[in-house]
């Protein structure tokens, strides 16, 4: 396939992924995409790891990373240092909740090191992306995609200097603007049906709404993508590809808890909520037990980013060592209802590009001459 977004980036179909996982990015990549590694919640050293295994396993093919750098950012203090100095109310209402369903503990003589160990994964603020892009940058990335703020024009050029591309996840034409202005070289316009953190227009509203507003740099489609249907539809409105993240949740590749692939698998579109009980910010994720618990008029407030992230670390790691089903929320979008069974990612893509092409030639037929 050709188009300006393959042109960018050398690949030889645009559809291009977001994963925390590994296996996931260097199959996409593999497969003629072009997989995007989330690191957003990584140390420098595991960054590292994961960047030195996508080398020697990606066959040389390109790949690229997301960072979270937030504009707005509550001041972390020594907290990362010092786990106890968390906010006690947030964590006490989550222990009660997993105490009275029965949830096990985690075992005290290893709990100060677990939570320890995820709090040094939370690297949001500027300089500590800035030193996450330091040592992606001593690898062959292609690209570096920011979803929460707009990057300094001396960050972008920093990165084009060195034959990287830059892009921007947006969910509001404004801020697509902005990233224009700041240099960036592709927008990805995510829709509020996707996973994870979103905005409040959907997909089909404001891809055209994006195209427009940054012509003609390439956009992406994001949000509630999953099928070969979905990315024709993105592309016939002008997209020059599709992002997606959820859809590969549920594959082989993916490393979720065989659990939270069930929740997926059993997942229905309206069971895919916005909720901040994970980070603060609205994020879609899959409706539990422990969203419904946030949502009592009895619960506390939610923190800003990153603290609240911070606070619901210890439940969360309770919840998967203990494999409490009904209290698990993956992020996760309304194409929850596609995802079904353990497929792999070659086969995703397989199938989502035979969909694309019956759609194109369907269309097509439809304005042939009688
Ligand atoms: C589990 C999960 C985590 C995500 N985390 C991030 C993130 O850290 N940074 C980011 O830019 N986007 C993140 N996203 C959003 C994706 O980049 C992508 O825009 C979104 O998944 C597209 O919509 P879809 O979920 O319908 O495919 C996440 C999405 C999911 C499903």
């Amino acid at each position: 396939m050709h188009t300006a977004a393959t042109d960018l980036l050398g690949i030889d179909v645009p559809i291009f992924a977001f994963s925390h996982c590994r296996d996931v990015v260097v199959e996409v990549s593999k497969a003629g995409g072009f997989g995007c590694l989330g690191a957003g919640y990584y140390t420098k050293d595991q960054l590292k790891e994961e960047l030195t295994w996508i080398d020697d396993h990606i066959e040389g093919k390109p790949y690229g990373i997301d960072v979270l750098m937030p504009n707005k950012h509550a001041p972390l203090g020594t907290v990362k240092i010092d786990p106890t100095s968390l906010p006690r109310e947030q964590s006490d209402f989550l222990k009660r909740l997993l105490d009275n369903a029965g949830v096990p503990e985690l075992p005290k003589s290893e709990y100060e090191a677990m939570i320890r160990k995820e709090i040094e994964k939370v690297n949001m603020t500027r300089s500590e992306s800035e030193s996450l892009f330091d040592t992606a940058l001593e690898h062959p990335i292609k690209m570096v995609v920011n979803a929460l703020g707009v990057p300094s024009k001396e960050q972008v050029e920093r990165m084009q200097s060195r034959d990287i591309r830059v892009g921007a996840l947006v969910g509001k034409p404004e801020h697509a603007i902005k990233q224009k202005e700041a240099g960036v070289d592709i927008i990805i316009a995510q829709g509020s049906e996707a996973g994870g953190h979103t905005g409040t227009i959907s997909s089909m509203v404001l891809w055209p709404q994006i195209i427009d507003a940054v012509a003609p740099l390439p956009v992406l489609a994001a949000g509630g993508i999953g099928r070969g249907r979905q990315m024709a539809a993105a592309m016939a409105m002008g997209c020059a590809g599709i992002w997606c993240g959820s859809i590969w949740l549920g594959t082989k590749q993916s490393d979720l808890l065989p659990e939270e692939k069930e929740c997926l698998f059993e997942g229905r579109s309206e069971d895919a909520i916005q909720s901040r009980s994970r980070t603060g910010k609205p994020a879609r994720v899959l409706r539990s037990k422990l969203t419904e618990a946030w949502e009592q008029p009895t619960a506390p407030p939610f923190l800003p980013m990153p603290l609240q992230t911070l606070v619901t670390m210890e439940a969360r790691l309770r919840i998967n060592r203990g494999k409490a089903k009904e209290y698990m929320s993956p992020p996760v979008g309304q194409i929850v209802s596609s995802i079904n069974d353990e497929g792999s990612v070659k086969q995703l893509i397989f199938d989502m590009l035979m969909e694309f092409t019956d759609c194109v030639e369907r269309l097509n037929s439809s304005i042939e001459a009688k």
